[in-house]
């Protein structure tokens, strides 16, 4: 069977190095890149530290604005799909890569697989819920990461093809941890002694787009940083809007923000498990939090990983200083309970479910 698997930005990437891994022992694949993201630390990186087989494309179609990006993306798939002929087309996520490749691929008869389905914010201001629910309702198989995801798509009317194999982040992750406590040296490069600082990431268009509400959140990361460093891998999104705003540092004086450019895997893993508290707008640094049982302060007013919530890991915040604040300060460490998200054996039932019964 040939799977025509499609990704375009960072947590595509992540997610596809570990089922790429095991998917190839099984199908063939043929890996198409969107060129979403492009920067050398925005994509490059990761295929190169986890391993990633190259892409057999690269369509090459960079940054615009969703309907441009969208559409070009839609386009040009469509191009490959009629060259290649797979027999099933892979899509993650909720980016614009995700909803081209899901909608290029139902009109022309390919079943979609859809992984991380049934992730819903209920909020449809966010561009992520448009592409959530449109792939979702285009996909014929649904790979969901959470009981909660299930009982989403279930509240939709979509029961038939869902498969509860749990979330691939999570063997991304183990696997990186492993390697990254041989490999990265960004501890000692920025002479960071473990459970001493503070780790931030802010990407949102909600957050970032707003440039009021961008200074705010970054002037109360550097009040943060008046108790501990705090790491802030700036996004390219980011940084661009802080230039347009006139670099938003912040009034505060003091404080030890440093403002890094995005890092590789096995140093985010890294950072991700030496810091005393996590404060992000990221949907998989949020899980990532979870499972290195680090505390996460989610600078979102909702989330789609709600466990991390209700067993005491996170604290929604939005950005309202004071929760933000008292957040980072508390670093709540609540009892361990089981993975919300069964992380373990994931990618083995994915690649099973993508069989199924239909295997040609
Ligand atoms: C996208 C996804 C978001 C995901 C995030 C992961 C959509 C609608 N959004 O957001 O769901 O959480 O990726 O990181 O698909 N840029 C660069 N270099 C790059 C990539 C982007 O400079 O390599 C800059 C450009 O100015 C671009 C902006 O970042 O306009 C936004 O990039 P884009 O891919 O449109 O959205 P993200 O914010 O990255
Ligand atoms: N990440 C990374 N380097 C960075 C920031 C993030 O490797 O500088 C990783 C992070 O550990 C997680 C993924 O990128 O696995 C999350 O991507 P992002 O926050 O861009 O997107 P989201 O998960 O919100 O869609």
């Amino acid at each position: 069977m040939k799977i025509l698997t499609i990704v375009g930005a960072r947590p595509q990437f992540i997610k596809a190095a570990a089922v790429s891994r095991v998917l190839r022992e099984r199908f063939q694949e043929v890996l198409v890149h969107t060129g979403q993201h492009y920067d050398g630390n925005m994509s490059q990186v990761f295929f190169d530290e986890l391993e990633i087989p190259r892409p057999d494309v690269n369509l090459g179609i960079g940054s615009g604005g969703h309907g441009a990006q969208t559409g070009a993306m839609l386009a040009a798939i469509e191009a490959i799909l009629l060259k290649e002929k797979p027999h099933r087309v892979l899509v993650y996520g909720d980016t614009n890569s995700t909803l081209a490749g899901a909608l290029a691929a139902v009109k022309l008869h390919v079943p979609v697989a859809h992984v991380e389905a049934g992730l819903r914010s209920f909020n449809r201001r966010m561009p992520e819920e448009i592409n959530r629910i449109l792939t979702d309702h285009v996909a014929d198989l649904l790979f969901c990461p959470s009981e909660t995801a299930v009982a989403n798509l279930a509240a939709e009317g979509i029961t038939r093809g869902v498969h509860p194999v749990g979330d691939v982040m999570h063997e991304a992750l183990m696997h990186a941890v492993a390697m990254a406590e041989r490999k990265s040296g960004i501890l000692d490069r920025l002479h960071l002694v473990p459970g001493g600082y503070a780790l931030a990431t802010i990407h949102r268009a909600e957050n970032t787009d707003d440039s009021v509400r961008l200074a705010h959140l970054v002037e109360t990361l550097r009040e943060v940083s008046l108790r501990m460093p705090v790491i802030f891998p700036v996004h390219p999104r980011t940084r661009v809007q802080l230039q347009a705003g006139g670099g938003g540092a912040g009034s505060s004086a003091g404080g030890d923000l440093r403002m890094i450019d995005p890092v590789g895997y096995l140093d985010m893993v890294r950072l991700e498990g030496g810091a005393s508290v996590i404060l992000t707008d990221s949907g998989g640094i949020q899980k990532e939090a979870y499972w290195l049982r680090v505390p996460c302060v989610t600078l979102r007013a909702e989330t789609e990983w709600v466990e991390t919530v209700q067993q005491g890991w996170n604290a929604l915040a939005g950005g309202d200083r004071d929760l933000i604040l008292r957040g980072a300060l508390a670093r709540v460490r609540p009892a361990d309970g089981p993975d919300a998200y069964r992380g373990s054996g994931s990618v083995e039932r994915l690649v099973q479910a993508l069989g199924g019964d239909r295997a040609p």
